[in-house]
């Protein structure tokens, strides 16, 4: 499906009914990540999952995207489909996006889920390889952030080449101006440890055990700084947790999902 919100043509999926289960994806890729999200939890959520702006198929903009950003997007979208407050699920950037949306929108958000993120911003180093990156996609596309990012977001140990495939399927939409944008986005993201503490409603933390791009230890942390947060670590999955190890992320989710709170 398609909307126009925030003054930006958003794709987005839109199944089932129920309470709002709002999946927010990661860098570079597109709401295809959640696929077997959609799938398991269409039967008892409205499950909706937009492609954040330059990325899947939606459209790009010039400029840095702040994490504000994306997240003002997403509560639009919110508003345009008539959503009550959301369980709002952030895979790596959508996790800062999400926790974004947290400090922003905290009437909006009935329980939170971060999977394969952290609170903390870009080191120098980091932000200084974003914007090279930056330029470099700006001169030469995206074909070089895609080699680089594919490999990362499986365990080591998966050898399935059907998998991996279909991670870089999930990449190879985006913009060139919205691959810049994002890079840029996180680049100068603020610290968002100040606010964990003030985090009012329920929320889980997952992790693939073999997560080398965001470290495990993330959630660890995330977990302790946010009140009553739960955490999950996945086995045998890499950073793309979620769809790498569905069943068990899917299982995590689902008993976390089953507290009174969240019906
Ligand atoms: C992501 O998966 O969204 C990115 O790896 C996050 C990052 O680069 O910080």
């Amino acid at each position: 499906m398609r909307a126009t919100v925030n003054d930006i043509g958003l794709e987005y999926t839109d199944e089932g009914e129920g309470v709002p289960l709002f999946f927010i994806h990661g860098f570079p890729l597109c709401r295809e990540a959640w696929s077997k999200q959609v799938e398991a939890f269409k039967a008892r959520f409205r499950v909706i999952a937009p492609d954040l702006r330059g990325l899947g198929g939606s459209e790009a903009t010039e400029g840095p995207v702040p994490m504000g950003r994306f997240a003002e997007d997403c509560y639009k979208l919110m508003q345009h489909l008539q959503l009550d407050p959301v369980i709002l699920v952030g895979h790596s950037m959508g996790g800062y996006a999400a926790l974004a949306f947290a400090k922003i929108y905290p009437h909006a958000l009935r329980g939170l889920v971060l999977v394969g993120t952290k609170a903390g911003p870009d080191s120098p180093e980091t932000a200084a390889a974003r914007r090279a990156t930056a330029e470099a996609v700006g001169r030469d596309g995206i074909a070089s952030v895609v080699e680089a990012m594919a490999p990362k977001m499986l365990s080591a140990n998966n050898a399935d080449a059907g998998m991996a495939a279909d991670v870089r399927g999930f990449m190879t939409p985006s913009k060139p101006a919205g691959v810049i944008g994002a890079l840029l986005g996180m680049a100068e993201r603020p610290d968002a440890e100040p606010w964990l503490g003030k985090i009012r409603v329920p929320t889980l933390i997952v992790t693939g055990a073999d997560d080398t791009l965001v470290l495990p230890s993330e959630s660890t942390h995330l977990a302790k700084a946010i009140p009553g947060a739960q955490v999950r670590f996945i086995p045998k999955a890499g950073h793309l947790v979620a769809f790498e190890q569905p069943e068990a992320f899917n299982a995590a989710l689902q008993g976390w999902l089953a507290q009174p709170l969240l019906q």
